[in-house]
């Protein structure tokens, strides 16, 4: 007889006895009996086990919504999103393809399950194929192979694309690949939900499974657009924080610019000297991380003067002992006004010795060679070429080959004689000596350059 619970089937229940055995209809009844009690007791762990795992899914969405909360670091942010992603549906592949304004095309910003050759050379235009039918739309798809999605079977899009499509995701694994596109016995599974935010729609979360074990549901779509939110939310707070970061350099940058234009001698020093720190750290090949902190701090470097007397800044002869200590003291003034700034502790470290010299005679601390950091060895070479190549009130600037003369002698002492050889490939990569209009002989004669 058979065990179901309303109109759904769930098994049989089967009593076996020997021939001349007749069941009675009391027997048959009690056995129907056990039968229907057999499938609430059926249905009751089914319902228990799906709670349970509909509870730990959404127990690891909630996980995940925390953590991207609290993450600025986007794309560890994303990273967590793609192995919840695959947790959460049991899928095989997951990835998360932002869109490039400016291109127009999805380009895959974390993934698990890919090859890092598929991750890095995938390119989607915005209504190409599934990811790029999702952004032009704005709405998720859940799908398998050989059913595609009746909206997409709709638009222009055909099966042969879906195909491509997978091709493209699955080029890593063409054995799996294969054995998913064969004779329906391995399906492949997708869904595919859009990055939204204040209905603008800016990448995709896609969701892969492959082979019989695992068919995707509506519930894995509705979970998968919640992980998309989540993705959502880490991007939008990088952008945010992002922008937070950059006006505060802007203003802080300001603030030195203010500084400089009180002084006509110093007035673009800033920007120069940042264009010829990231000049030299590219040459350099400093990862891009650091080259961004170089930035902020050659801009924001000499900060510090803010806090030196304007008689002392804009003094046309040498300094007192007393003016002097007074002026050597602005780097470490720079760090400290950096340091408030909980994004750049980096670049108040690079600020606060941008005058320590690499033989160890510098200032504040007196550190030396690779105890100065790389970065602050670069704006000490950066500096002072910008400032030997600039017109100062205690002397006239140098032609360039001049002043990449002096900065050579001191290659050693002054300066880090790689970030030297840096500087010297970087100006003759970039422009030469004849570029510059001719400059007043210098009277810069065996004694190290005055850089403040
Ligand atoms: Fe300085």
């Amino acid at each position: 007889m058979p065990v179901r619970a309303e109109s759904k089937s769930l098994g049989v229940l089967a009593v076996y006895m020997r021939m001349p055995y007749r069941f009675s209809p009391p027997e048959i009844e009690l056995l129907t009996s056990f039968a229907s009690q057999a499938a609430i007791a059926v249905e009751r762990v089914q319902m228990l086990e799906k709670n349970t795992v509909d509870a730990a899914n959404y127990e690891r969405l909630h996980q995940v919504s925390k953590t991207v909360a609290s993450s600025l670091e986007l794309k560890q942010a994303l990273d967590n999103i793609t192995t919840a992603a695959l947790e959460i549906s049991g899928g095989d592949v997951a990835s998360i393809m932002l869109l490039d304004a400016e291109s127009q095309e999805l380009t895959i910003a974390a993934a698990r399950g890919l090859a890092d050759e598929v991750v890095r050379s995938t390119r989607v235009k915005v209504g190409e194929g599934v990811a790029g039918w999702v952004v032009e739309h704005g709405q998720s798809l859940l799908f398998q192979d050989g059913i595609v999605d009746r909206r997409l079977q709709e638009s222009p899009y055909r099966k042969g694309h879906f195909t491509d499509y997978l091709r493209t995701f699955l080029a890593s694994d063409e054995k799996r690949f294969t054995a998913g596109m064969t004779g329906g016995q391995s399906p492949i599974w997708a869904v595919s939900a859009p990055l939204a935010m204040k209905g603008k729609t800016f990448g995709v979360l896609n969701v892969h499974a492959m082979g019989p074990r695992r068919r995707f549901s509506e519930a894995d779509l509705r979970l998968v657009e919640g992980l998309a939110s989540q993705a959502a939310i880490a991007l939008e707070n990088s952008r945010l924080y992002e922008r937070v970061q950059s006006l505060f350099v802007e203003t802080l940058a300001a603030l030195a610019s203010t500084l400089e234009t009180k002084d006509p001698y110093t007035k673009g020093h800033s920007e120069r000297v940042r264009d010829l720190s990231v000049g030299i750290a590219r040459h350099m090949a400093l990862p891009d991380d650091q080259v961004n902190v170089l930035r902020s701090a050659a801009l924001l470097h000499d900060l510090g003067k803010i806090g030196v007397d304007d008689a002392v800044l804009h003094k046309n002869g040498i300094l007192t002992h007393e003016e002097k200590a007074q002026m050597q003291l602005h780097p470490a003034a720079s760090g400290k006004i950096l340091e408030y700034v909980d994004f750049l502790p980096d670049a108040a470290r690079l600020a606060g010795a941008h005058h320590e010299w690499y033989d160890g005679s510098g200032y504040p601390n007196g550190l030396a060679g690779e105890h100065i950091p790389l970065g602050a060895r670069i704006l000490m070479v950066a500096d002072a070429y910008e400032a030997m190549t600039s017109d100062r009130p205690y002397r006239v600037k140098m032609e360039p080959q001049e002043a990449i003369a002096a900065i050579k002698r001191y290659a050693g002492t002054q300066f880090d004689p790689k970030v030297v050889e840096a500087l010297v490939s970087f100006l003759s990569g970039s422009e030469t000596p004849e570029e510059h209009p001719a400059g007043v002989a210098s009277k810069f004669v065996g004694t190290p350059p005055r850089i403040s």
